[in-house]
This record gives structure tokens, C-alpha cells and sequence, in this order.
């Protein structure tokens, strides 16, 4: 039996995830802030898959609650043998802004609570010999798009050196760096996408499972799609002054 704790596992990529992992056996622990939505999504994946799941509604924003999903993940009468740090959302405010409020919650969801609980599963796989670990970091990590890059170049490289130190335990680290994914994620930070032709949209579903695969073959970073592996192996190869240019285009008007 596996147990897979999946972060934001009410929506969008997350909520994939957990359909994904339901479907193939695993029991889950799903963690939000919504308690209605994640009654629902445990509703709905027990009925459809008959697989046990618990719920824990935390804001991962906040130390304590950090600290009891923390406290779930290094449980060693109840194993979670997967661990996906999945929840996070836009960040649409100017590096310039005199209220860094937003951008201290964006780092405490997507960078203070990724390091704590994958420390801590990390840690109780260790010593178990065995686990997996995803970061859902983005492709937005390899250009300069404001502070979510900047916070999601920290996930990328974070994983690459969780996957060093825990190289030969048996564990498993990878960083999944999506593209454009239709989710609740641009509504909810008004991202406008009008713009963003339809070849770039993934398909929540398509990118998990492309991303299992990847996780199956061991790799350390996940890019699904072949479009957005050439993109990336462009962006590693161009000049930063070039990517600081498309950067510029791409945010430009995006509000
Ligand atoms: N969609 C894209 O184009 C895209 C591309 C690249 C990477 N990503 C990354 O993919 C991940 C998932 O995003 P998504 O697109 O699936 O967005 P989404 O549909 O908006 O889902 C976000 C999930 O995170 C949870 N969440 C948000 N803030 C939280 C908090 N403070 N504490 C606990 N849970 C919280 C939400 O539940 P509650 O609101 O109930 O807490 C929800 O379940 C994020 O890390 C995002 O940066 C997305």
C-alpha cells in the first residue's frame, strides 16, 4: 500500500495528481485551506476509486500549520511514501512594491513550506530506504518573470540538491516545471492569457502522468512536452540579456 500527501490537492495540478495517484491505488492525504472542497475531492476519489483519504485543512503560509503537515509527513506508524508539494499561486506584484506583504506570502507557500515539509519527508524516507518526493516548480524558473521566478528557479535548483543529498537512499526527487496549464491559478492572480496561444496550454491530466513517467525513469527534472523541452533547452543555451528581453515581453500586459 502506498501513501501519497499531496499539497493544494482541491485544484488544477494538484487535483490531478491526486485523481492520477487515486486511480492507480494509492491512499491520500490531501492538504488546503478550503475544508468544503477538500470534503469533496475525498468524496469523490473514494467513491470512484475506493482508496482511503484523509484531509488536512492548513494554510501553508502559516508556521503551525506548516509544522503539523510537517509532523503528518514524518509519522512512522501512518508512512506517506510520496509526497507532492504541489500548492502555490501567481504573484503578480511589482519587485518595487512598498508592501512586500504578497510577495512574503509567496515565499513562506512556495519556498519556506516546500523546504520544511520536503525536509521532513525527506528525512522519514531516509530512513525508511524509500519515497518520492515531486516539487512542482514551473518553467516560468528558467526566464525572469518577477518574484515567481525568482521563486521557482528556487524550487528547481532546491530539488536538484535534495536529489544530491539523498542520492543512493532509495528516494526519489523530482522537479515538475510545467508550462501554461488551464487551472483556477491565472484567475485567481487576474493573469490575463488571452495572448498565450492555444499550443502552449497542457493538459492537467497529460502533464501528470508524462510526469509519473518521468519520476518512474528517475529524472530529477521534469519538463513535460516536447514544445516546451525545446523551449527550455533554448532558454538554457540564449543569452540572459535575451531572456531578461523576452521576460519583458511576456509580462507586459499580462495585468
Ligand atoms: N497553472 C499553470 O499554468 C502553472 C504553471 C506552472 C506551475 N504551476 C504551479 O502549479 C502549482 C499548482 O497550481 P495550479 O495551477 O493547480 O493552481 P490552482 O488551480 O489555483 O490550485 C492551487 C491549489 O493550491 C492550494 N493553495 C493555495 N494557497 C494555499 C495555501 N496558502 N495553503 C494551502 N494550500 C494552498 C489551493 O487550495 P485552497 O485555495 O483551498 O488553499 C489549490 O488546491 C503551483 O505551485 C503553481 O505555481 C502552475
Amino acid at each position: 500500500m502506498t501513501t501519497a500527501l499531496v499539497t493544494g490537492g482541491t485544484s488544477g495540478i494538484g487535483a490531478a495528481f491526486a485523481r492520477a495517484l487515486a486511480g492507480r491505488g494509492d491512499d491520500l492525504v490531501l492538504v488546503a485551506r478550503d475544508a468544503g472542497r477538500l470534503a469533496e475531492m475525498a468524496t469523490e476519489l473514494t467513491a470512484a476509486h475506493g482508496v482511503d483519504v484523509e484531509v488536512m485543512s492548513a494554510d501553508l503560509g502559516d508556521r503551525d500549520d506548516v509544522q503539523r503537515v510537517a509532523n503528518r509527513l514524518a509519522s512512522t506508524e501512518q508512512p506517506v511514501d510520496l509526497l507532492v508539494n504541489n500548492a502555490g499561486f501567481g504573484v503578480p506584484y511589482a519587485l518595487t512594491n512598498a508592501d512586500t506583504t504578497p510577495h512574503e506570502h509567496a515565499i513562506d507557500v512556495m519556498i519556506r513550506a516546500v523546504l520544511v515539509l520536503g525536509g521532513a519527508a525527506g528525512r522519514t524516507m531516509k530512513a525508511r530506504g524509500g519515497g518520492t518526493i515531486i516539487n512542482v516548480s514551473s518553467t516560468a524558473g528558467f526566464v525572469t518573470m518577477g518574484g515567481y521566478s525568482a521563486i521557482k528557479a528556487w524550487v528547481t535548483v532546491y530539488s536538484e540538491g535534495l536529489a544530491n543529498e539523498l542520492r543512493g537512499t532509495g528516494v526519489q526527487v523530482t522537479a515538475l516545471c510545467p508550462g501554461w496549464v488551464r487551472t483556477e491559478f491565472h484567475q485567481r492572480a487576474d493573469i490575463k492569457t488571452s495572448k498565450i496561444p492555444d499550443q502552449l496550454w497542457l493538459d492537467a491530466e497529460r502533464l501528470v502522468s508524462d510526469c509519473l513517467t518521468d519520476v518512474e525513469r528517475h529524472k530529477v527534472i521534469s519538463i513535460p512536452s516536447k514544445r516546451y523541452q525545446a523551449l527550455i533547452l533554448a532558454a538554457r543555451l540564449a543569452p540572459r540579456t535575451a531572456i531578461r528581453a523576452v521576460s519583458r515581453k511576456l509580462s507586459s500586459g499580462r495585468h
